[in-house]
């Protein structure tokens, strides 16, 4: 849905399943040529590579533990990639990625859906601008409730893998959701973590991975920070709560009220920005990432169709590993992915230590 909103991409082809007749219905369902609708990403690579009008994009949208594999395989056939976040299922295939995607020098993107709300990237802007002064302190809430109970023993295919070390990587929760925690983080206040306290919990006993993540964060300007993220945290949804505090002022952003930002000053009252095409006070960047006039809510939809659009205008712009050294990308790249999963392995590490602080 989010790759088809502005008519960049067409659906061609897939692996919608291992198994070859589910991913032929799986196919048709999408209108998919059943004799495009394949068993494999390597017979899918292999068949479309000989096609005049193979694909050119893929979308890596499964568990965690086949990121790496599909890729790598991707890339070296000549694949641009757009993939799900945490990238890979370790830190160390992480970084052999990084090796493949600059030696390919194909596009490479995260779909770390919060950062393409617009309201999101008027805080990025807001931060890097200075106008709320030096960054004091940063605190990141990613709550949910779905693992509340036994989901993963009661019929979700969901739940199941991702308490499976196997499949999720050494992170439960901090994997899964404390990595989106983090890069809203760095991306909004633009600075980075530098060394953290973790304290992750396996509430559910019987469980191989955290369900429950608290982790105490350093910024790399001596800030301090906090990351709090949770799957059992009884009634929640998706509760996303980001807040930065300067010397000047704070700013606070609920995923509730998506295209809502509110500015609290020290010495005036707070000021409330809204995403629009028309939105006050809003710089242009912002404005031409929102599709509506204000009033129009923008959604999780629009959020990441944002990221699958900008992905477009790298592909077609032709554009390679000069891009990713570009501080204006917005794009989540390799180099956000590798972070991400030395967050979670470093989160591991202090957690399994008493604690102990760890640097990143
Ligand atoms: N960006 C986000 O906001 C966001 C949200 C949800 C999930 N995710 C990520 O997306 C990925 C998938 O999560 P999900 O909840 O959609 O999982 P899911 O279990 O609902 O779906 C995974 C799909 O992949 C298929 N599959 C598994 N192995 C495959 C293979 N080798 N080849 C082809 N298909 C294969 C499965 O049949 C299934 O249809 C994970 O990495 C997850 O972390 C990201």
């Amino acid at each position: 849905m989010a790759a088809r909103l502005d008519g960049q991409f067409e659906l061609v082809c897939g692996t919608f399943s291992r198994d070859p007749a589910k991913s032929r219905a799986g196919g048709a369902a999408s209108g998919i040529d059943a004799a495009r609708s394949y068993g494999s990403h390597t017979s899918m690579l292999a068949a479309e590579s000989k096609r005049a009008d193979g694909m050119q994009a893929i979308v890596i949208v499964t568990p965690n533990d086949s990121h790496f594999a599909i890729a790598k395989a991707a890339l070296e056939a000549g694949c641009h990639v757009l993939i799900d976040k945490p990238v890979t299922r370790t830190h160390a295939e992480a970084l052999a990625l990084r090796e493949v995607v600059l030696r390919t020098r194909r596009v490479f993107g995260i779909t770390y859906t919060y950062s393409g709300y617009s309201i999101v990237r008027e805080a990025r802007a807001i931060c890097l601008s200075g106008r709320i002064g030096a960054i004091r302190k940063v605190v990141v809430e990613y709550t949910q409730g779905w693992l509340s109970g036994r989901a993963e023993t009661q019929g979700s295919v969901q739940a199941a893998w991702r308490v499976d070390p196997q499949r999720a990587g050494s992170g439960g929760c901090i994997g899964d959701i404390g990595v989106h925690a983090l890069h809203l983080l760095e991306f909004v206040s633009g600075l980075r973590v530098a060394r953290l306290r973790a304290d992750l919990s396996t509430v559910l006993p019987g469980r191989q991975l955290d369900d429950d993540c608290t982790v105490i964060v350093r910024l790399e300007n001596g800030a301090p920070g906090l990351i709090h993220a949770s799957q059992i945290a009884t009634g929640e949804r998706n509760e996303l709560r980001l807040r930065v505090f300067g010397e000047a002022g704070g700013l606070a952003w609920s995923q509730d009220a998506p295209d809502r930002l509110e500015l609290r000053w020290i010495d005036r009252p707070t000021e409330i920005l809204y995403a629009g095409r028309d939105g006050k006070g809003l710089g242009p960047a912002t404005r031409a990432a929102a599709r509506l006039p204000v009033g129009h809510p923008e959604g999780f939809i629009e959020a990441l169709a944002n990221l699958y659009l900008e992905f477009a205008h790298e592909v077609r712009r032709g554009s390679d590993g000069a891009d990713r050294q570009d501080d204006n990308r917005l794009l989540p790249g390799i180099d956000e992915g590798i972070r991400g999963m030395r967050f979670i392995e470093a989160a591991v590490e202090s957690s399994r230590q008493a604690d102990r602080w760890t640097q990143l």
